[in-house]
């Protein structure tokens, strides 16, 4: 008995080495461990030998059959490192996964966003209006009446002869007074629309308008407004300067320039020379545009402004071609 437990290990050693997979190694178990296998049937004849015979039998039986447990567990485990990474059906779940590419705002949006926001920190609140627009809203409540050379300087897109694509975003200016008592202080983006196109136009771009109405609105608090917004934006000792200019709904009007942010003042190309910029143009509400929303003129006043957001965008990251914004050519944007 001693010897055919001593051939039984020999010949499962010897086959545990040579198998070569999983499969082979798990044939090798049942073969020798197996409910039928050869040491299971030896120890489950232990009770047909004599007496004394069956302890040292027993004994000498599980210990070979733990020798062929561990050497089938060893040879798994060498089987399974040669064979390298599971593969199932072409896809290696055990490779580290590839980086998916993260998208980001588009730099006309992180603009927008961020020039919203210094008005929001001042109070102002977020307004809207539609961007197909009426005549009326655009030009007429806006003290632009039909025949005024006003209408010129925009480059309409008429829909019909009432309709139109808004030019701009004055006309949320009116829409907000129409359902809104002062006191107002209202932000308004947008986009708006301009027959006109090349490295300074496009056919659309985005404005941000303000309005705020209340008793006792003057030019200081446009002023004072104005230039913390231009020194949030770019620079904190941004100098400005108001200029002044005509736009029918405001009066008082004035163009806004900031200091050249390429040449800090000295004249370049970008400034013309002239060492200014300008960003914005702004006023105090004409009191034609109140009347057509029935605020009391004599008792409140406003100011409005309105800016061109990829302008501040070109010269907030020195871009020249306002085109770039709208190629959307990733390598351009994923600069931002
Ligand atoms: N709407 C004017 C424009 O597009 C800008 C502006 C807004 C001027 C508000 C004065 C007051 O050019």
């Amino acid at each position: 008995m001693e010897d055919r437990l001593g051939s039984i290990e020999e010949e499962a050693l010897r086959a545990i080495e040579e198998a070569k997979d999983k499969d082979g190694l798990e044939k090798i178990k049942v073969r020798f461990l197996g409910r039928k296998g050869l040491l299971t049937e030896i120890l489950k004849g232990l009770g047909r030998l004599p007496k004394e015979e069956r302890p040292k039998i027993g004994r000498l039986a599980n210990e070979i059959k733990f020798k062929i447990e561990r050497a089938i567990t060893e040879r798994l485990d060498a089987v399974l490192k040669e064979a390298g990474p599971r593969v199932i059906r072409g896809f290696d779940p055990t490779l580290p996964g590839r980086p998916l590419p993260r998208g980001h705002l588009h730099p006309i949006t992180q603009v927008l966003d961020e020039v919203c926001e210094v008005f929001e920190r001042l109070g102002f609140s977020a307004a809207q209006g539609p961007e197909i627009e009426l005549d009326f809203y655009n030009f007429e409540a806006l003290n632009i009446p039909p025949d005024h050379p006003a209408r010129d300087m925009q480059d309409t897109f008429y829909v019909d002869d009432k309709v139109l694509l808004r030019t701009h975003t004055s006309p949320i200016q009116v829409r907000t007074m129409e359902v809104m008592k002062p006191p107002i202080r209202i932000i308004a983006p947008g986009k708006v629309y301009r027959c006109d196109s090349d490295i300074t136009h496009t056919p659309m771009f985005h404005q941000v308008e303000g309005l705020m109405v209340d008793e006792g609105v003057s030019f200081a608090h446009l002023k004072g407004i104005l230039t913390h917004f231009a020194q949030e934006i770019f620079h904190r000792d941004t100098k400005v300067r108001f200029r002044p200019s005509f736009f029918p709904f405001t009066e008082p009007s004035a163009e806004i320039d900031i200091q050249c942010v390429i040449c800090r003042g000295d004249g370049c190309r970008v400034c013309s020379y002239t060492g200014w910029l300008e960003v914005l143009g702004a006023g105090l509400v004409h009191p034609q545009v109140f009347r057509h929303v029935g605020i009391d003129t004599e008792k409140y006043s406003g100011f409005a402004f309105g800016l061109g957001i990829e302008r501040i965008a070109m010269l907030k990251y020195g871009i020249n071609d306002i085109r770039l914004f709208f190629d959307n050519d990733i390598r351009f944007l994923n600069q931002f």
